[in-house]
């Protein structure tokens, strides 16, 4: 091979980290080295990387060895880091928002990058596209545990995602039965309810709130006072960070409102404290939090993360930017990045995934 076919390709990891991301660099460097003998490069946090001095290394086969079954990303992400809209300190210590784009071109041109492998999710990849419109040869690969990206039918985070969930569910059971008590458990899921739906069939919840269906507390009271009057004295409420009642806000952190980032959470509280208010029954609450994006990626995470890695080594090889590889029908494809990023991929409330769970008893707040 001619030094002139040795392509260089960057691999960069961008929004919150996901279960399945080292399963995902490692495909990419070992496909690009192993079938086309090309030199890969890693971005040290997102495009911070192109941005901040000795953000961007080489990475050899010996940096993947051992990540396969480890979380987080050796590479690092950051969902503060918008080259468009990049976070700068003043002289007085507050944050101002400065266009670095260019640099980021610039230093791709610079460093003669062929392709630009691009890790992330609706944010990251939306940014993704500005890139590739100004020129950038950009190919993204889709990640988050929310499963909320348009043109593929998984991202890779979410099945782990979703067994952390439904393990928590489990354990909360025994604990809402031994007590007769109500148990409010909050799972991530800014825009669509995937975590919460998924996770509460399987730990077998007996409501499940997401964002794409409005509650009515009243209607979440009366399921709960139906199984009292059955004889079972503990419900198990999922509920998505995004959800809002019908007719009212989503919840935002004490503070977050100041924060330029809008960081949700705390209907878990709000919910658990109209439920006692109108049950009287025990009631607590459990935030998941960040523990979804943790631990080791599950065996179809490693593998969906290999097979988008690979193939988005195989776009690279034919010159195929700007398009983001997706899981169509359980087969590798891929679809214009501007498509992928449109909006994000909601829960259909009348979609089989929801019309099985209202078979089997479980409400939904409406
Ligand atoms: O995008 C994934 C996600 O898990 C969302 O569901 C959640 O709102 C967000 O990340 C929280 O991110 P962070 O706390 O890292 O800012």
């Amino acid at each position: 091979m001619t030094a002139q076919n040795v392509k260089k390709v960057c691999v960069l990891t961008g929004g919150g980290d996901c279960p399945g991301l080292n399963a995902t660099i490692r495909s990419v460097v070992k496909t690009a080295i192993f079938e086309y003998g090309w030199e890969v490069w890693g971005s040290e946090d997102c495009f911070d990387g192109f941005i901040k001095p000795d953000g961007l290394a080489p990475l050899t086969i010996k940096d993947v060895r051992g990540i396969l079954p480890r979380g987080g990303t050796i590479l690092g992400t950051t969902n503060r880091g918008d080259p468009f809209q990049y976070p700068v300190k003043n002289g007085h210590g507050e944050t101002e928002f400065h266009d670095q784009s260019q640099k980021v071109i610039d230093k791709a041109h610079a460093m003669g990058f062929h392709s630009l492998i691009l890790i992330g999710g609706d944010g990251t990849l939306s940014i993704g596209y500005k890139l590739f419109q100004a020129g950038l040869p950009i190919i993204g690969i889709p990640k988050t545990i929310d499963n909320d990206l348009l043109a593929t039918e998984k991202t890779f985070g979410f099945d782990t995602a979703v067994g952390t969930a439904t393990d928590a569910i489990d354990k909360i059971h025994t604990t809402a039965e031994s007590h007769d008590r109500i148990m409010v458990m909050e799972v991530m899921g800014r825009d669509s309810g995937w975590i919460a739906l998924e996770a509460g069939i399987a730990g077998g919840a007996d409501i499940i709130l997401i964002p794409e269906i409005p509650f009515k507390i009243d209607m979440v009271c009366q399921k709960i006072m139906d199984r009292v009057h059955s004889g079972r004295f503990f419900s198990i409420v999922v509920v998505a960070e995004g959800s809002a009642p019908l007719g009212g806000a989503q919840i935002y952190r004490e503070g977050a409102r100041k924060d330029p980032y809008n960081r949700l959470g705390g209907i878990a509280f709000t919910v658990a404290d109209m439920v006692r208010e109108k049950t009287t029954m025990d009631t607590r609450v459990l935030v998941l939090g960040h523990l979804q994006r943790g631990g080791s990626p599950s065996a179809f995470d490693r593998l969906l993360g290999t097979r988008f890695g690979w193939a988005a080594v195989h776009l690279a090889a034919e010159n195929d930017f700007g398009k983001m590889v997706s899981l169509k029908c359980s087969r590798i494809e891929s679809a214009p990045l501007k498509n992928a990023v449109a909006h994000p991929r909601l829960v259909d409330p009348n979609g089989e995934q929801v019309l099985a769970a209202k078979s089997i008893g479980i409400g939904f707040g409406d």
